[in-house]
């Protein structure tokens, strides 16, 4: 007798390409990070993103890229969100609470993905605010430090409240007691991480290419000059920011790279627009 398997705690799949949301935290009244559900078929390499949304009113989804914050391993993606007052997504995306379904449409794709870079000795994460998701990914990666001694994870904000995500992260791997096994006491000084403030009074304050033209952000680490030869890195923010980035890293000798072609640096938007 063929009986159909049924369980009742299974939530009803209503949408296509569903996943459900099974953790959401606020960080600022206009930064929130959630985890859903992974498709048992998702494959991705750490720093690509995917597209997500929520059913419009008209029955159509409204889809959005997002970078999966939460690195190739995990059983849970992760995502790292701003709140647009006036978003078509975001204005209720900014609502989802566990049990609640979204869309995933489970075609990973990027440019801030390891194989895109020359081997070297230090790899740059250079991020301002949301564009910190991907690290996020590619900092939990433990192939990241099987390529690179040392990875400087710059983020740049205008306040200091919109740094805690990132700052929190950081301080959870660097106090995880597996990596300490794996990479030595000394994990703390493989991941350094540069917090900076632009509009706020920290400790640490500037944009990430005055910190690093003027080699401030190396005197205060310790770290020798750029190097072509040694240094990678992915930049991931604003057009604005990118392209002045891109400016920077091109004056100490370092090219754009592609996976098709990988070389010293890669670049990815954060979003598209002007910024909120
Ligand atoms: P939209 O109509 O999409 O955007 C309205 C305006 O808000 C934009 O024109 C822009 O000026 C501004 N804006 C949008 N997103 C941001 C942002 N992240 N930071 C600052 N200003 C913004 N967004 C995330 O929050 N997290 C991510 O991980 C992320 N990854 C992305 C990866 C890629 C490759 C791209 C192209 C975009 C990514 N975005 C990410 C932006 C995202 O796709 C949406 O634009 C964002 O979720 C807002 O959607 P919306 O429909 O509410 O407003
Ligand atoms: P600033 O406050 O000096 O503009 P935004 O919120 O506008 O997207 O900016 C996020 C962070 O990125 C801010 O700290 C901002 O500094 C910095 N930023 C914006 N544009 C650039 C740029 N072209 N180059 C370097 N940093 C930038």
């Amino acid at each position: 007798l063929d009986l159909p398997v049924t369980n009742a705690d299974a939530p009803t799949k209503t949408l296509p390409d569903a996943q459900t949301v099974t953790a959401v935290t606020k960080w600022t009244d206009s930064l929130f990070s959630f985890r859903v559900t992974r498709p048992a078929s998702l494959r991705f390499r750490s720093g690509e993103f995917v597209m997500i949304g929520l059913p419009g009113d008209n029955g159509k989804p409204i889809l959005r890229a997002y970078s999966i914050a939460s690195p190739n391993w995990d059983d849970e993606l992760e995502f790292y969100s701003i709140i647009v007052p006036d978003g078509p997504l975001t204005s209720r995306l900014q609502h989802i609470k566990p049990g609640d379904q979204i869309i995933l449409r489970p075609k990973p794709v990027g440019t801030l993905v390891l194989d895109a870079l020359l081997p070297g000795k230090r790899l740059w994460f250079l991020a301002t605010g949301t564009g910190i998701a991907p690290f996020a990914s590619l900092m939990r990666d433990p192939e990241t430090y099987e390529r690179y001694e040392q990875v400087i994870m710059m983020h740049t904000c205008r306040t200091a409240e919109e740094l805690t995500y990132g700052a929190q992260l950081v301080q959870n791997l660097r106090d995880d007691p597996l990596l300490s096994e794996l990479y030595g006491e000394d994990f703390a000084s493989r991941l350094l991480y540069y917090p900076t403030t632009t509009r706020e009074e920290t400790p640490l304050m500037g944009r990430i290419t005055d910190n690093l033209a003027s080699g401030k952000v190396l005197a205060d680490l310790g770290l020798p000059p750029i190097d072509p030869a040694q240094d990678r890195a992915m930049i991931c923010g604003s057009l604005a920011f990118n392209v002045d980035v891109k400016a920077v890293l091109e004056g100490f000798g370092m090219n754009e790279g592609a996976n098709s072609d990988p070389r010293e640096f890669v670049v990815e938007k954060a979003f598209v627009g002007e910024g909120v």
